[in-house]
């Protein structure tokens, strides 16, 4: 295994992280037994032999805020690389400003404790977490609140000089709901975890991977 992937958060030069100007503009290729019409992602395969999945989060009006319909798109092809054998690993990116800054907050503002409370709000978020092959979270611009959440559901953490993440859920009045709490925790260790969730201040990529 390479060193780095050790490490929680890998620092790469700016650059390697976005899928950039080479990307496909449009859909990219359908892997074999999929359908490319997603709407808020993009999904093509990479690398040697065509084994790595890549999925690139699709919203960049919204930040790539984590709407459910983008998440049930990210966790369906999840699934999917999952059952192919063809599949080695996944990487799940976003673009130069945003890997994503959190669950989108429109989605969510009218929601009271009882809604999701009973309908486990962002419990199948954990898919990601679950997934059996290595996922990878290639990470520029704001990883924020979800989106940070979602990068630490991944198995290694590449990070881009330009990456920030953060938990802000406290200036909304909730809290780090999709597992930031522990997750970050275990990541960060409890001081800075606590300092971030507390503060809602965002770190960059250099103090991630000292953390
Ligand atoms: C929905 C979002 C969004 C979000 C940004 N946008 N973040 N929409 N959900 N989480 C939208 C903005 O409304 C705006 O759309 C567009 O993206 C660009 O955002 P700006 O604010 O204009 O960009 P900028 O000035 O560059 O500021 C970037 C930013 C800021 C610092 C990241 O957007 C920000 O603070 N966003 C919210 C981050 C956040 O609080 N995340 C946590 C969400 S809660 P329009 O249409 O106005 O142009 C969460 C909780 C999970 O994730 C668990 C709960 C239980």
């Amino acid at each position: 295994k390479h060193h780095n992937v050790l490490h929680l958060v890998t620092c790469v030069p700016a650059g390697r992280l976005s899928a950039g100007p080479g990307a496909p503009a449009g859909r990219g290729r359908a892997p074999p037994g999929q359908h490319a019409a997603y709407e808020h992602i993009l999904v093509e395969r990479r690398g040697e032999g065509e084994r790595v999945t890549l999925i690139q989060l699709n919203r960049p009006k919204s930040l790539n805020a984590l709407c459910s319909p983008l998440m049930s798109e990210l966790l369906e092809v999840v699934h999917q690389a999952e059952q192919d054998p063809a599949v080695g690993a996944i990487v799940l990116t976003g673009n130069e400003k945003a890997f994503a800054a959190g669950a989108d907050i429109k989605e969510m503002q009218d929601k009271r404790f009882a809604d999701v409370y009973r309908g486990s709000f962002l419990a199948f978020w954990g898919g990601v977490a679950q997934c059996t092959k290595p996922v990878v979270a290639a990470v520029n611009g704001y990883a924020l609140g979800g989106g940070c959440e979602l990068a630490m559901m991944c198995d290694v953490i590449y990070a881009g000089e330009k990456a920030r993440f953060g938990q802000p859920e406290i200036a909304l009045g909730t809290i780090p709901g999709a597992g930031g709490t522990q997750r970050l925790t275990r990541a960060v260790g409890k001081s800075k975890a606590m300092e971030m969730c507390l503060t809602g201040d965002m770190i960059d990529a250099q103090t991630a991977e000292r953390a």
